[in-house]
């Protein structure tokens, strides 16, 4: 199928037009136009209320936006994805993150290649496991029931665990820690194991080709490190796998029972739903794990079915396309005020920037628009006292998602209410901005005159129209991380799809990872690298000089 470049679009065109006529206009002013925003740029699903308002857009600018996801069959390739075509068309897989979640009795997807028994089956064989587990009737090698889980992945099998985990510390079994190495250098590892006791230890090695370097380098570590201590025969009891290669598995020594399996068609990055997820499962429970499928799945009917002006993921995902195409906006900070949250920017990097850095079509043209933001971010409250200034004033357009819940997980005193107020006052403050006017009168009032005045009033001022997009839920639970969760990978597909492009490829990664095979031998040879550029060679041979010499 050939692939129609985005800027083609008829709506593409009539959003170039209306970006000429919006570009200057601030949001004070659209506020001011239509008292109603709120009502009028706000929606709720799955538990999320999302307000949209301080976005530089009118009626118009969605009316645009979502003919442009019609115009790119939006509605086609979601079904397509659910269909099990194979859409991931440069690694010849189909795309089924969302069977994996998928709640209802019955074949998904419908019809010959129905994948849901497989994944029931690893399901109940996960249920088994994390019930033993945390029951304390999984023993290790000296009786001792199961206290720590060290999960040791990298990339969407590390991240997705370790921002599940952590979002769900609330949920977490009383006697159970959570632990997560991804690291090359030892640092992460040594530190970790440091405080751990073998005999209460578990090991998942989560890797869906497990052959990723890093993770196989901590695997083989960490069974040194067990081995040395409990020796050969508990290891069985000690170490599980999460992965596709059954074949490699077996042959880092994990006993057939012991792998938890999944399947190619689960990208690296939307891989928490499955067996990768076994820590997370293994932390709260597997009641609480399939809340989480069950948001998931919540948020992948509503996508499915809701009017693209009302559908949460549509409407993130062209918000965010609007600022990056039209407005030329590099960046995309994501602020969650839910400490809990704290590693969902990380997680949304890769899911992100993984799946959209592209730069050519699926059928292999050049593209003449802009894809994937760079996604940043961090817990919201601590980044006012960081980043925040630049967003006030400096001079990048930076928009951002603010991720607010009425309640956080531990009611103490006001905090709730201070985290509140801070969150609403930025978003505030990020669209209204402060102008030269009332920066006058705010120092006149400090009792400000003359030069002084005058010199102080340009640092006071903040231009303002910094466009945020705000989720409000309840309370952080499983089943709303799930459908959070879901709602950016759908943003992500939504953005691929009018951009053209393969959200489910990296092929971006592999280079480096080629070189460092050659690298490698290279640091410990007694000849000097000539083969690289003149700046790899030099620091190959001043590092390897350098260690040479210390050590
Ligand atoms: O290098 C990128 C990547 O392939 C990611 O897409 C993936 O999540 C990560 O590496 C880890 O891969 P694996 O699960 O096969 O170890």
């Amino acid at each position: 199928m050939t692939t129609i470049l985005a800027t083609k679009r008829a709506a593409w065109t009539k959003l170039k037009a209306h970006y000429e006529k919006i570009k200057a206009t601030h949001m004070r002013d659209l506020f001011s136009e239509d008292p109603e925003r709120f009502e009028h740029f706000h929606t709720e699903a799955c538990g999320l209320m999302m307000d949209y308002s301080k976005n530089r857009i009118r009626s118009e600018t969605i009316a645009l936006l979502t003919d442009l996801a019609r115009e790119s069959d939006l509605a086609g390739w979601t079904e397509r994805m659910v269909g099990g075509e194979r859409i991931n068309n440069t690694e010849d897989r189909a795309v089924l993150h969302t069977a994996l979640r998928y709640r209802p009795a019955g074949a998904f997807p419908a019809g010959d290649a129905d994948v849901m028994p497989g994944v029931r089956d690893v399901l109940g064989r996960i249920r088994r496991f994390t019930e033993e587990v945390q029951s304390g009737n999984w023993r290790g090698y000296t009786g001792k029931p199961i206290e720590a889980i060290v999960n040791i992945g990298i990339g969407g099998s590390d991240l997705g665990p370790v921002m599940a985990s952590r979002a769900l510390g609330a949920y977490q079994h009383e006697r159970l820690s959570g632990y997560f190495i991804s690291n090359l250098d030892a640092t992460q590892l040594t530190e970790t194991l440091k405080g751990l006791d073998p005999a209460t230890t578990l090991f998942i090695i989560a890797s869906k080709t497990f052959t990723t370097q890093e993770t196989l380098t901590n695997a083989k570590s960490a069974r040194e490190w067990f081995v040395s201590q409990a020796g050969e025969d508990a290891v069985a009891k000690h170490f599980v796998a999460a992965s596709t290669a059954l074949e490699h598995t077996s042959a880092f020594g994990i006993s057939p029972a012991n792998v938890f399996e999944f399947w190619d068609w689960v990208g690296g990055r939307y891989s928490l739903w499955s067996a990768v997820g076994l820590s997370i499962a293994t932390l709260i429970g597997m009641d609480n794990f399939e809340e989480l499928l069950a948001g998931g799945n919540d948020m992948d009917e509503h996508f499915r079915s809701a009017p693209y002006d009302k559908n949460l993921p549509v409407l993130l995902g062209l918000l965010d396309l609007w600022y990056r195409d039209f407005f030329g906006a590099e960046s995309h900070v994501v602020l969650p005020y839910d400490y809990a949250l704290r590693s969902f920017p990380d997680y949304l990097q890769q899911l992100e920037m993984e799946s959209n850095g592209k730069r050519v079509t699926r059928d292999g043209k050049a593209l003449d628009y802009s894809t994937g933001s760079i996604i940043w971010g961090g817990p919201g409250n601590n980044g006012q006292h960081a980043f925040y200034q630049l967003m006030h004033q400096g001079t990048t357009l930076i928009p951002s998602d603010f991720i607010v819940p009425m309640r956080c997980q531990y009611a103490i005193r006001d905090h709730d209410e201070a985290m509140l107020s801070n969150a609403l006052a930025q978003t505030e403050a990020l669209m209204k901005g402060r102008s030269e006017n009332e920066a006058k009168q705010a120092l006149i009032e400090s009792g400000l005159t003359g030069e002084k005045l005058e010199a102080a009033v340009p640092h006071r001022i903040l231009p303002g129209n910094q466009p945020t997009t705000t989720l409000v839920y309840e309370r952080l639970t499983p089943r709303l991380l799930g459908s959070l969760i879901a709602l950016y990978e759908h943003k992500v597909f939504t953005q691929s799809v009018i951009w053209g492009i393969d959200a489910f490829d990296q092929w971006g990664v592999e280079l480096g990872k080629q070189m460092a095979k050659v690298i490698m031998p290279e640091l410990t040879a007694t000849i000097d690298a000539t083969t690289h550029d003149s700046s790899t060679n030099g620091l190959i041979n001043y590092i390897r000089k350098g260690r040479a010499a210390s050590g």
